[in-house]
């Protein structure tokens, strides 16, 4: 009998295998054994492995109620158990002492790094550099796996497109193709090709879907979106991570058109596990199954675990909606008993996949190799690559030697916030600031810090500043925002640079000294009101451990700058949110056009102001576009041509362009490829990154760039919801930018 059974879930396992697109097949072996666990599990058993459960980091010792439940198979995994001995000890229990001896997942938030910060998500990806992702989420695993860590809550894969959203540090940025591509690089380093190596770790994308999309940039809030724009925009990631393995899915916190993520049997159900063939588990966010309360869409904690159910959410974060009454809403028949065998086989297929049954212990020789040599060398390289030059009036940077400068700034020296957000294992102690790379290096500098932090409004160190600055040929001004003002719940309506530092950075230019103004934030800033007042702008983002180093070096020239801005840069918080992969509009904005604020007659008739799609006074444009960020050398493009001026459909077309290193130094151009279908079934952005790819050029070096693209890299989700190309023309760039390039025309043909 039992071999029948055996031979029977062998074949289901590989009828389905063959479906299945992700990189982690179902394994047939794991199948069989995750239904001999079942048919021995208890109600209560399987109801256990459904809760992700915490020890508050103030208990003393490992509280005795905790022990029991495990004991008893009452709990799934574990977060944040950052002492080692509970977490060897939570094991045991539940290896030795509980009934069917399913080991336990510890999980933590490693977002970008664990002891070794790499620069937030939102640098990470300015590097855009999948290399660089994948291994900064290698080294990441492989120092948390030293704590018995092995599963993250990232990579976080929401699409931002508005910079007051504290979590868009947390972000790939704005664009699809981008976040896709980075998407995939974060799954391939945390898991690697084989999840039960003890050095890596299970991801889990986040947070499923459109949180990013939140009314207002206001964290938490509603999200109304259409089934279009969601598909073609905020889905991709997903679907990358997925594709690459990922083996776990965290639930959002918002709502979309309605339904919270959470309980949306739609998106957990028909797209994820219908479509996408998602085959891990789906965790709920931080209580967010009994935030369906609040949210208006349940009664109460009952109600709300029973649509989290209903809706196939397999692991409830931190709130016990199924703790307390899955068992009751079974016996009541509103959730079914195979309901819940789903969950459980989702969550056991995952503790299979990380070989926990065979290697449930932290690995006690395994010292995590915390900030060696190389983990700090590749946290470095990360950094440099993260930094953007926005601004390099008389091409100030690189410096010279003998350039005396003034180190000044709330960020100069502020190793706790340049970690940024989600550094909670990150220790200050380590990090290297700009100030501890000038003192290492010996440089000619002085230093006065002008301002506190971030916030300080306070003008007492002003005068210091000054006279330090007066004595400089240089003001390096690192300033920004403290690592607390972005991330979670952290959004901001203004996103100037906070406190005096704008008041400061303007009696600073009085000096008639050049400024170099170095940002260390979680998004971007807005400066229109001092960028006349500064020559250079360098974005390092929360660069992490190495970024004081990382900076040294490109303000020096021993590195060179090599970002591109993964997000719009607005010129004010008015015009979010703001993405170059917008649409045309029926009027759409003109410069020929556009009458500015203070331009307009007084008494002007109401029709006299180009009616466009425009603001009088910030006009239309971003401070900085999409894609750009400038370098110590210059690049041409020339010789655009395309293989032909129409394919058919899933025929490739060949770009090439030559690109020149027109400047003295050698450098990295990041080429981007834009398309345009100029008109569609439903609209079309007048823009979307299809492709990039990054050239080294020698000063003087030229190169021939060739990109393919075919008619399925033009599909959308049209109004029918069926994605797919539509025969037509389309517009193609090819340049440093989203608003920069040359251009060519194409069409798909019948
Ligand atoms: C955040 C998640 C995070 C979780 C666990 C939540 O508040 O939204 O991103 O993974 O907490 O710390």
């Amino acid at each position: 009998m039992k071999k029948i059974i055996f031979l029977l879930v062998l074949i289901i396992t590989l009828i389905s295998c063959k479906e299945n697109k992700t990189s982690f097949v179902k394994d047939a072996t794991h199948e069989v054994k995750i239904e001999a666990l079942l048919s021995k599990m208890t109600l209560e058993e399987k109801i256990g492995q459904t809760n992700l459960r915490g020890v508050s980091s103030r208990a003393k010792s490992l509280p005795s109620n905790i022990k029991e439940s495990v004991r008893k198979g009452n709990v799934g995994a574990f977060l944040n158990i950052m002492n080692l001995e509970y977490v060897d000890e939570l094991q045991r229990i539940a290896v030795e002492e509980s009934p069917n001896g399913i080991p336990l997942i510890f999980g933590r938030d490693v977002i970008h790094g664990f002891k070794t910060m790499f620069p937030i998500p939102l640098g990470l990806a300015a590097t855009w550099d999948a290399q660089i992702v994948e291994k900064s989420s290698e080294i990441a695993a492989f120092e948390a796996s030293a704590y018995g860590i092995r599963w993250t809550f990232a990579p976080m894969l929401d699409i931002a497109r508005d910079s007051r959203w504290g979590r868009i540090a947390e972000s790939p940025g704005e664009d699809p193709y981008l976040a896709t591509i980075l998407g995939a690089a974060y799954v391939k380093g945390f898991q690697g090709d084989d999840l039960s190596n003890p050095y890596r770790i299970a991801a889990s994308a986040k947070h499923y879907i459109a949180y990013g999309a939140a009314i207002g940039g206001r964290d938490y809030n509603t999200v109304n979106m259409s089934e279009p724009l969601l598909r073609n925009v905020y889905l991709p990631p997903f679907k990358s991570a997925i594709d690459a393995g990922s083996a776990t899915v965290m639930s959002s916190f918002n709502e979309i058109n309605g339904i919270p993520a959470t309980g949306n049997q739609f998106l957990l159900k028909d797209v994820l596990r219908g479509e996408l063939k998602f085959d891990g588990f789906v965790v709920s966010d931080w209580d967010s199954v009994i935030e369906m309360v609040a949210h208006g869409y349940a009664s109460d904690e009952k109600h709300a675990g029973e649509l989290a159910a209903k809706a196939g959410l397999d692991m409830e974060m931190t709130s016990t909606a199924y703790e307390d009454h899955l068992k009751k809403l079974i016996e009541e028949k509103k959730v079914t008993i195979e309901e819940l065998n789903d969950f459980v086989r989702n969550i056991l297929r995952v503790k299979f996949r990380l070989g926990l049954f065979e290697n449930p212990y932290r690995n006690k020789e395994h010292t995590g190799k915390f900030y060696s040599k190389n983990h700090l060398k590749e946290a470095k390289k990360a950094a440099i690559e993260s930094t953007v030059l926005l601004k390099n009036k008389n091409s100030i940077l690189p410096l010279s030697e003998k350039t005396k400068v003034a180190i000044i700034g709330p960020l100069a020296n502020a190793p706790h916030e340049q970690l940024g957000t989600w550094a909670f294992d990150g220790e200050k102690e380590h990090t290297n600031t700009p100030l501890h790379a000038y003192k290492k290096a010996n440089t000619n500098f002085t230093f006065a810090k002008g301002l506190d932090y971030s916030r300080d409004k306070s003008k007492k160190g002003f005068k210091e500043a000054i006279e330090v600055a007066k004595k400089s040929d240089v003001i390096l001004f690192f300033g920004g925002e403290e690592a607390i003002l972005s991330g979670e719940a952290h959004s901001r309506a203004n996103i100037d640079l906070p406190g005096a530092q704008e008041e400061l950075i303007k009696v600073l230019a009085k000096t008639g000294k050049p400024i170099v103004l170095v940002i260390m934030a979680g998004r971007p800033i807005t400066i229109t009101n001092i960028i006349d007042k500064i020559d250079v702008v360098l974005m390092g983002w929360h660069p992490g451990t190495m970024g004081g180093e990382a900076l040294y070096e490109i303000i020096n020239g021993i590195s060179s700058p090599e970002g591109r801005l993964p997000v719009s840069w607005p010129k004010t918080a008015g015009q979010l949110p703001y993405f170059y992969n917008h649409k045309n509009t029926g009027r759409p904005a003109d410069s020929s056009n556009f009458v500015h604020i203070d331009k307009i007659p007084i008494a002007a008739w109401q029709s006299s102001l180009g009616n466009d799609s425009h603001y009088l006074d910030a006009g239309f444009t971003p401070h900085f576009p999409f894609g750009y960020g400038l370098t110590y050398t210059t690049f041409s493009y020339s010789n655009i041509s395309i293989s032909k001026e129409s394919i058919k459909f899933n025929e490739d077309l060949n770009v090439k362009v030559n690109v020149t290193n027109t400047g003295k130094k050698a450098g990295k151009e990041t080429v981007q490829l834009y398309i345009q279908d100029v008109v569609g079934s439903i609209t079309r952005p007048v823009k979307e990154l299809k492709r990039f790819q990054h050239v080294f050029l020698k000063s003087g070096e030229s190169k021939e760039i060739t990109f393919k693209i075919s008619s399925k890299d033009l599909e959308f989700v049209n109004h029918k919801l069926i994605k797919t190309a539509e025969a037509g023309k389309f517009n193609l760039w090819v340049g440093p930018n989203s608003v920069e390039g040359l251009k060519e025309t194409f069409f798909i043909k019948n």
